[in-house]
């Protein structure tokens, strides 16, 4: 019984081959290691790819966020708004700049931010004398968040919008592109994400050409006419040369692989339909699947995993623990009476493998032994 992979970087890596080889090569001879050209064509062939004015590669998913709300201003006495079914960074970066997360719960069949908990979470703010000032929406697992509800409701409140696009790169919402929605969107290109590099890599797409120049200075120290003039307190927040060579090479293979993902999809969801609840994508919207997540009733999950771990195929939990309840998080404040589908849901998720090369002998082992795992759970 062959193990199959939960991700399949290997794969990617042999169906690219030599391309990868040279890409790396050029950057070997030219030796520009930091800020190199490779870096520049990235950010233009990220734009084409993606719709956005200005996007700007950075070290990693979690500082794009940073950037943003450095750029931003924002601080001590502030409140920004996120949800707590998400990776720690989308919170991290709120803490980092001294502001206060305040969590908000989501809905239990696309993952992502309730409208209504958003709406709620404004009291909280004001009981705890903070300024409400942004929203952080995720698009998690790689499905756009509801943005025909949240962006008029955050016009409304007065909140600025910020994307999390780390896990939604390259997925779309009723024909508008991830990397052009709310004032600035942040991604990740950690090497499990859809679009994802030989390292740390990320980027920040916005339309706003002046956020971009602040974002450029603090990047590199808060630079100002060149490196050893400091205007302003930044971060060494720069993507490495190499992996801006490698990101471009898989950034022309990125199309054709989001349409395998979104095959794969659609297979699990009419395979097991019937046994699980399979994610839902919301009308006009497309997912980059960086996850393929089940929902199954809470008591049986473990068991289910377990019996799939012992036939060779892997699953994870993505997220055990709702930020709301991490030991570092949780003196933070919940929208409402605390975040029921938050707590529930992270007690019936797990997700199966998920990458564009997973072969029709592999998906047909996936499903028959995940169907069988759910029926003898
Ligand atoms: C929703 C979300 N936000 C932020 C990040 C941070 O990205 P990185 O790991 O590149 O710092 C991740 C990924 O790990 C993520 O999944």
């Amino acid at each position: 019984m062959s193990q199959i992979n939960f991700i399949d970087i290997g794969a990617q890596r042999r169906y690219l081959g030599a391309r990868i080889d040279t890409a790396v090569n050029r950057a070997l001879e030219h030796c520009m290691f930091i800020m190199g050209p490779e870096v520049g064509q990235l950010e233009k062939d990220l734009s084409a790819f993606c719709g956005a004015r200005e996007s700007l590669s950075c070290a990693n998913g979690t500082d794009a966020l940073g950037l943003i709300l450095m750029a931003k201003n924002v601080g001590p006495g502030d409140a920004v708004f996120c949800p707590s079914f998400t990776f720690a960074a989308t919170a991290e970066v709120i803490a980092w700049v001294g502001a206060t997360p305040i969590f908000v719960d989501v809905l239990a069949d696309t993952f992502n931010v309730d409208a209504k908990s958003l709406r709620a979470a404004m009291d909280k703010a004001k009981a705890q004398n903070l300024k409400p000032v942004g929203f952080i929406s995720v698009d998690l697992f790689g499905q756009p968040a509801d943005y025909d509800l949240l962006e008029p409701l955050c016009e409304e409140l007065g909140l600025w919008l910020l994307s999390d696009a780390a896990q939604s790169f390259g997925a779309t919402y009723k024909g508008r592109k991830i990397g052009t929605i709310g004032f600035a969107t942040a991604t990740s290109f950690f090497p499990a994400k859809p679009l994802g590099c030989y390292g740390d890599g990320g980027a920040i797409f916005t339309d706003d050409a002046e956020l971009a120049n602040v974002i450029r200075s603090l990047r590199i120290h808060g630079q100002g006419a060149d490196k050893y003039d400091n205007v302003r307190i930044g971060i060494n927040g720069r993507l490495d040369t190499i992996q801006a060579a490698v990101l471009i090479e898989k950034l022309k293979i990125f199309g054709e692989e989001i349409v395998k993902r979104n095959q794969i999809a659609k297979a699990y969801n009419d395979a097991l339909g019937d046994v699980a609840i399979v994610p839902r994508v919301l009308d006009g919207c497309t997912s980059t699947w960086a996850q393929y997540t089940l929902r199954v009733k809470a008591g049986k999950r473990d068991a289910i995993t377990a019996a799939l771990r012992e036939r060779g195929i892997p699953t994870a939990v993505y997220y055990p623990k709702p930020l709301h309840q991490q030991t570092a998080y949780k003196h933070f404040p919940t929208s409402g009476n605390g975040l029921p589908v938050s707590d529930a849901i992270a007690h019936e998720v797990f997700s199966l493998p998920m990458h564009p090369y997973i072969d029709a002998n592999a998906l047909d082992r996936i499903v028959s032994e995940t169907r069988a795992a759910i029926a003898a759970a």
